[in-house]
């Protein structure tokens, strides 16, 4: 089987990717990726080694990239992990997260369609369903939760969301979706919460927490999201939806802390920042339907994920360092001058 991984040099992908590799040696993985700030050829340089993977640079949007892609490998299943990931900058530059989140999809949908798939599946999040509120821990999010975003990354993904089941209920591509809760572990882009802290605790600068410190994000460690979707794509059912979560949640605060107890830093780092416009306060998980239909259920515990996470960027300084230096500075400067 030939496998389409589209975003495959970002976090999540490329986690995604190294667990095909592993468990599904036959399989041969394609990675589609337009190499943005977000995707670093660095974290597939171990892929790259094996015979079943190629890379090809292109940009998901870009219909002439993706056919051509499409008559060169003939593939089975898409996954579909590009698009622009991070709120903050979809509250800069709302338009580009249109072209890729909503545009790419279209355009990856309408190759599957053209050519035949027997898979397209979406990587959606739980941010479609908008936030909780922090006082009624009872609450969760299930598909059947109405989307109600708030910032315009979520907006773009359920936007996606929509035309996959459309392309599902129209033409009869036979999609999947799966909607997970925030990731952490190895490849994190420090732009992100947790990769962000890491860095900035490791050399004693001032860790900017937004607002008060006690939103709540359910928080899962990235290979038991690969193992989800990797179920999901074999054996879950097309034009389905399917929550992924591991009842992990954790008010900001709390993450911030266990990273600076793990790396013996002072909690006198932290530093209360501006909140984001729109913050969302409270996403929680009801992963019911995806362990009772395939099984699922998540390996990690946030304890043992963070001590791992951290570890990991102990051990992999140079993948990180390189990302610090030109373009991230002027990102930081810009992101958070206002925020002090
Ligand atoms: P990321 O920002 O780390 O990686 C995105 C990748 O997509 C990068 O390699 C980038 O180069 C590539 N890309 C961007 N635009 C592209 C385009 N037009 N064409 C081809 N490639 C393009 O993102 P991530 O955190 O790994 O998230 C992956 C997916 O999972 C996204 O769809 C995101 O919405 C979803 N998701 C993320 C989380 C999370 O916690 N990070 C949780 C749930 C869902
Ligand atoms: O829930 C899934 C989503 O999780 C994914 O769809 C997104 O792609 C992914 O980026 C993530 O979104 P969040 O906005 O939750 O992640 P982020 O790491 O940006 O922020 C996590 C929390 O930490 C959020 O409440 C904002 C807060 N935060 C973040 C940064 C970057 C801070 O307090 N300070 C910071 O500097």
């Amino acid at each position: 089987m030939t496998i389409i991984v589209t975003g495959g040099a970002g976090f999540i992908g490329s986690n995604f990717i190294y667990y095909q590799l592993k468990n599904h040696p036959d399989d041969r993985i394609v990675c589609l990726d337009a190499l943005t700030y977000a995707g670093n050829l660095a974290t597939l340089k171990e892929a790259m080694k094996n015979p079943n993977f190629r890379f090809v640079k292109g940009d998901i949007a870009n219909q002439t990239d993706v056919n051509r892609l499409f008559e060169e490998e003939h593939p089975d299943m898409v996954v579909n992990f590009a698009a622009e990931s991070h709120v903050d900058c979809s509250i800069e530059n709302p338009r580009l997260f249109l072209e890729t989140n909503i545009m790419g999809t279209q355009t990856l949908m309408d190759a599957c369609r053209h050519y035949g798939i027997t898979r397209y599946h979406q990587v959606a999040t739980d941010e479609v369903y908008g936030d909780l509120p922090l006082d009624r821990p009872d609450l969760f999010f299930t598909e059947n939760t109405p989307i109600h975003t708030s910032s315009p990354y979520s907006a773009s993904k359920a936007s996606a969301d929509l035309l996959v089941l459309a392309y599902w209920r129209t033409y009869q591509l036979p999609v999947s979706i799966t909607r997970c809760s925030n990731n952490y572990g190895p490849y994190h882009f420090p732009e992100k919460l947790i990769p962000l802290m890491i860095s900035r605790a490791l050399a004693d600068e001032s860790l900017p927490v937004y607002g008060t410190g006690e939103n709540v994000r359910d928080w899962l460690y990235v290979e038991d999201h690969c193992s989800a979707i990797d179920l999901v794509i074999r054996k879950g059912r097309v034009g389905e939806i399917y929550n992924i979560g591991g009842h992990n949640e954790r008010t900001n605060l709390q993450v911030v802390k266990a990273i600076l107890h793990e790396l013996h830093k002072p909690e006198t780092l932290i530093h209360y920042v501006t909140d984001r416009p729109g913050h969302d306060r409270r996403y929680a998980i009801d992963p019911s339907k995806i362990h009772s239909e395939l099984g699922w259920l998540p390996q990690t515990k946030f304890d043992d994920g963070i001590r791992l996470t951290v570890k990991w960027y102990l051990e992999h300084r140079k993948w990180w360092e390189d990302i610090l230096v030109g373009d991230y500075q002027n990102y930081y400067e810009q992101m958070y001058k206002d925020r002090q």
